[in-house]
């Protein structure tokens, strides 16, 4: 699978010599490089790796900073780390209190408009900036910063919705996620706004989560490649001319941390995983993005081990600043800190302590403010403390040239609304939507339509837009937009009906999928309707009452090739909606760009496809409804990186519907699982030299014609690796002889989980075989090995009873599963398993 080919997170990394770079200015002082006292169990911060900020500290600015501190009064430091919300304060608030900073939460907008033009944006931003720079009390002027959740593009009314993160996920390709980034920023400038609360880098580990579609995927190493990414496109390379620069937004990687992990995949909830998985799984993003000079990090609402983030500071101050090297400040999430033991959303000490620089109090700020000031008179706020988070956003603020720059509407970009959707990000967007689509099943290569088709497009998803962009679009919750709110944007079906318009063809829109005259083939659109956090949690991963149901089926039972395209945040159980479909595409949010499915979708004229299907699954699909998605591959209905193409199409037999069990267990029969081979199971290799019995995971054939050794795909040793240099045979021989024929009656089979790798393999048979007596049955699959070499890892299938069709009697197998080979052959296997049918229609791999 691709990922294979990304590299964790941190190896690699140079170990620094600590303070050295990220500690070399004179406000290093305060900065606390030892462990804390509290909670010494649950952190040890010198088992994480030390990385130091690529972004030097100036003695320029560096005095400037001190310059503007020094002129500050204690009112104005403690206004500076607050940040209020524009629902909840005015700029007449901030000419009074000098408010370090605003933001717009997922419901506020000027005027509380959230379909407020762009104009309205950037008079608002004027209004703001003007208020802090008010120099008329004679007060210090510090430039005000505007933070926004530009999540899947800048969220206001007519700019770019890009295809949620999930989405991007399954693309596998850091560029377009870089430049992403960059659009996203610029069309951020156009309203003069410069903070993005993006990217989130949870790595979600329970799709019942819901904000699962926030993340890129479950795999750590796709996220910390995309870390880097979406904040290099956000902010610039560091050393880049451009780099925080007037055509970029500053980037705050979120939610710090552990927020993909929580017990049962519950928003804000407890991460209880081990020291090694949350810094190795869920920190895997932050090093790379600290490493490309992330200057703002964004605190968590989750607790690890029963610890609110906000107010942990083995994680905020220990890990982050003194291990990670993050040099630029930390804001808190919606009110979070009230959430810490002891605190409450109006008075909070303990978190500005913990490591917390920028309280987000969007409604709060007021009582917040008299508080934390009073904190400070008394002390239990120390004042090197409140300098401190004080020098850090001014830091970042100078860093920016926001001291420097005119009020917003002056600067590059700013009022050039052109820029929101403009066609060159309306073209990478739709770019996104065609990388984005993960291809489940294609039997009977239904897709890709011809041109000429009439094609009834059917389901609620089907003329949608808002259902496409799902959560964090226009509103929060993503809800009360209709397709007028997105005007550059078209749904899935205008999409197809362009595409096929041009040569002839129809599309037919139809929600409820009755129709007059039957089409050649129905496309049904369905899924999950938008939400966004919590209010998108669930107990479980059955699709469930959302489900189209009759209209699939009634397609079906009148021979209607049908294609499913399903809109979800998450993969879902949706096993009745699969047997329904000849094809399934999950195509997740994909945002407003409905023509690039259609892309996908639709042929030339002579039947070739414009664009193939390049989307491997990031987040491993499940096959029961219960629990928060697969643990690895073997739970999977489709392993993590499974994609179909045009060019490489398994056929998908039909899977079970009863929600809670996709297989028997008790009656499987495990000869590998993720790598391992059970104590009962005995590796043999064999050559002309004899057969050796392996007492290691690692051995060579008497002759050296066969050699495994443990191998990683996407955990390590998580699978094994075979190769073959000559003629030899490798077979897993089992204590309790197998009854094969019984088993075949019963309609089990052999499932693989292989990857073939190298070139054109030569004589190559599956089989089984029993000691003693001659019961072979072989079949040859070099043609079905020569058909998936270095494509990553694929899942296949063989009915028992092709065995028994070509062999003798199959009661007593002593080998449930042999491979020989003539020739070269290199694989790689990290699960062989026989497990409950259903058969596969033919004898091919
Ligand atoms: C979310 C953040 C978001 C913030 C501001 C919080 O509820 O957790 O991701 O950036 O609100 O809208
Ligand atoms: C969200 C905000 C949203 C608010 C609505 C928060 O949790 O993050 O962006 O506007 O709830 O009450």
């Amino acid at each position: 699978m691709n990922s294979t080919t990304l590299v964790p997170a941190w190896a690699g990394l140079v170990i620094a010599v600590a303070g050295s770079a990220a500690c070399a200015g004179s406000s290093c002082a305060g900065e606390t490089k030892t462990a804390s006292p509290d909670a010494p169990a649950l952190i040890h911060p010198e088992a994480w790796p030390l990385q130091t900020s690529p972004v030097g500290r100036s003695p320029v600015l560096e005095a400037r900073l001190a310059q503007v501190l020094g002129r500050m009064s204690v009112e104005d430091k403690v206004a500076q780390i607050i940040q209020a919300d524009i629902g909840s304060v005015t700029p007449e608030d901030v000419r009074r209190y000098r408010l370090g900073s605003i933001l717009n939460g997922g419901n506020s907008a000027p005027e509380g408009d959230v379909r407020a033009p762009p104009e309205a944006w950037l008079a608002l931003a004027d209004a703001f900036w003007e208020a802090s720079m008010d120099r008329s009390d004679g007060r210090v002027a510090i430039p005000i910063i505007w933070g926004t959740d530009a999540v899947h593009g800048h969220d206001v009314l007519g700019a770019s919705v890009f295809p949620h993160n999930i989405g991007l996920g399954a693309a596998h390709d850091p560029d377009l996620v870089r430049d992403i980034g960059r659009a996203t920023a610029r069309e951020i400038r156009s309203t003069g706004i410069e903070w993005n609360f993006a990217p989130t880098l949870a790595v979600a580990q329970d799709d019942r989560w819901g904000r699962t579609y926030e993340s890129y995927s479950e795999d750590p190493r796709v996220v910390a490649e995309y870390a880097s990414a979406m904040v290099t496109g956000l902010q610039g390379a560091p050393g880049a001319p451009d780099f925080l620069g007037a055509e970029r937004v500053l980037a705050t990687p979120k939610h710090f941390m552990g927020d993909g992990g929580t017990a049962g995949g519950r928003d804000q909830g407890d991460n209880q995983a081990s020291e090694e998985v949350y810094r190795d799984v869920h920190g895997a993003g932050y090093y790379p993005a600290i490493g490309s000079g992330a200057q703002s990090i964004m605190a968590s609402f989750n607790s690890y081990r029963g610890r609110k983030l906000h107010g942990f500071r083995p994680m905020l101050n220990d890990v982050l600043v003194g291990r990670m090297g993050f040099d630029g400040f930390v804001v808190g999430d919606w009110n979070g800190h009230g959430q810490v033991e002891g605190c409450s959303p109006q008075n909070c000490p303990a978190s500005l302590n913990a490591g917390v620089d920028m309280y987000m109090a969007p409604g709060t700020w007021k009582p917040l403010y008299e508080n934390t000031l009073a904190a400070v008179r008394d002390g239990e706020i120390p004042v090197e403390r409140l300098d401190q988070a004080v020098s850090r956003i001014l830091r970042v603020k100078l860093r920016m040239g926001l001291f420097d720059a005119p009020k917003p509407s002056q600067r590059p970009l700013a009022g050039d609304f052109g820029t929101l959707a403009s066609p060159e990000h309306k073209a990478l967007s739709r770019r996104a939507v065609r990388s984005s689509l993960v291809l489940l099943k294609n039997n009977g290569g239904v897709l890709p339509l011809s041109p000429t088709a009439r094609v009834l497009v059917a389901g609620d998803g089907a003329d949608n837009i808002p259902k496409q962009a799902g959560g964090w679009t226009l509103s929060w919750q993503g809800t009360g937009n209709r397709n007028q709110h997105f005007p550059h944007g078209q749904s899935i079906y205008l999409g197809l009906r362009e595409a096929l318009a041009e040569h002839g063809g129809e599309a037919i829109l139809s929600p409820d999928g009755t129709y007059s005259e039957a089409p050649d083939v129905a496309v049904v659109v369905y899924g999950e309707e938008p939400y966004a956090e919590f209010e998108g949690d669930r107990d479980n991963l059955d699709f469930g009452d959302e489900r189209p149901g009759d209209i699939l089926r009634r397609f079906h039972s009148a021979g209607i090739p049908t294609v499913s395209i399903f809109l979800s945040g998450r993969p879902l159980w949706v096993n009745p909606e699969l047997n329904a479909s000849d094809a399934f595409v999950a195509a997740w949010l994909p945002g407003d760009q409905g023509a690039g499915v259609a892309d996908v979708l639709v042929a030339h004229p002579d039947g070739t496809p414009r664009h193939d299907f390049r989307g491997q699954l990031g987040f491993s699909w499940p096959a029961v409804a219960e629990g928060g998605g697969p643990k690895g591959p073997d739970d999977a209905l489709f392993p993590f990186g499974y994609g179909l193409t045009y060019a490489r199409t398994d056929r998908v037999t039909n899977v079970s519907e009863d929600s809670a069990s996709e297989r028997e267990t008790d009656s499987s029969l495990v000869l590998v699982r993720r790598g391992d081979v059970p104590p009962e199971v005995r590796v043999v290799l064999a050559d002309e030299g004899g057969a050796r019995v392996l007492e290691t995971p690692r051995g060579t054939s008497p002759r050296g014609h066969l050699a495994t050794a443990p191998s990683d795909s996407v955990a390590q040793e998580d699978t094994r690796s075979f190769t073959w240099t000559g003629d030899a045979a490798l077979s897993l021989v089992v204590a309790e002889p197998q009854d094969y024929e019984a088993r075949a009656e019963r309609g089990d089979m052999l499932r693989i989980q292989l990857e073939a790798n190298g070139a054109q393999v030569g004589g190559t048979e599956l089989g089984v075989s029993c000691e003693g007596q001659a019961c072979e049955g072989f079949l040859d699959v070099t043609d079905a090995l020569n058909g998936m070499l270095n494509q990553g890892f694929k899942t296949v299938t063989l009915s028992l009873a092709c065995f028994a069709g070509a062999g003798a009697n199959l009661s007593e197998v002593t080998a449930p599963f042999a491979l020989r080979s003539r020739g070269p052959l290199s694989l790689r296997i990290s699960a062989i398993e026989v497990v409950r049918g259903p058969p596969t229609p033919d004898c091919e791999l």
